[in-house]
């Protein structure tokens, strides 16, 4: 019996086409998502938004914003499926990249302070604690603080 291959992870820019899906994710992913607005005007503005795939299949997206030399990384996720396998790690890289190749010196981005996973990922990245935003984000016991991250890239 021959080894069904295991599709290669690869990135591309975000389509119009992928917005459903994408949207589809984050309602799996978070407890107050975007919606498939949001992604679309997010592409209408131009910022860099990027799928995660393997095969024909996204797994993750990705938002940055980019303004001259800073980038703000609004949205990264990966589908539950495929987490904990080094992919949001590797995405994450990618953004980086993305984010230097145009000519950024910092990339910032909130999280929740619950985040553990995205937190952990951070830290591991390099990025530090620059501030805290309170009541930055909606949660079901009201609003809940955003710890606010910056990684300078070299
Ligand atoms: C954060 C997220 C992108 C990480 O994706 P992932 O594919 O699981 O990440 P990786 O497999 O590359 O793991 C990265 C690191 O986080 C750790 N990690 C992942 N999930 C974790 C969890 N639930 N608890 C603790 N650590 C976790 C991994 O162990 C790994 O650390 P290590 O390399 O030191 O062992 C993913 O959990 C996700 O999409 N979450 C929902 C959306 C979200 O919260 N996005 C961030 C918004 S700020």
């Amino acid at each position: 019996m021959s080894a069904v291959p295991v599709p290669q992870l690869h990135y591309r820019p975000m389509r119009a086409t992928d917005l459903q899906e994408v949207a589809r994710l984050e309602k799996t992913l978070y407890e107050f998502p975007w919606s498939l607005g949001n992604f679309r005007d997010s592409l209408n503005a131009g910022y860099d938004c990027w799928v995660a795939c393997e095969g024909e299949t996204v797994i993750g997206y990705a938002v940055l914003m980019i303004a001259l030399d800073e980038a703000h990384l609004l949205n990264i996720a990966i589908a539950s499926a495929s987490q904990r396998r080094g992919t949001g790690r590797a995405f994450l890289k990618k953004i980086l990249g993305v984010a230097k190749a145009a000519g950024c010196l910092i990339v910032y981005l909130e999280v929740r302070p619950s985040n553990v996973a995205a937190r952990h990922l951070y830290r591991t990245s390099g990025f530090q604690q620059i501030a805290i935003r309170p009541n930055y984000y909606p949660s079901v016991a009201g609003r809940e603080d955003a710890l606010f991250l910056g990684l300078t890239l070299r």
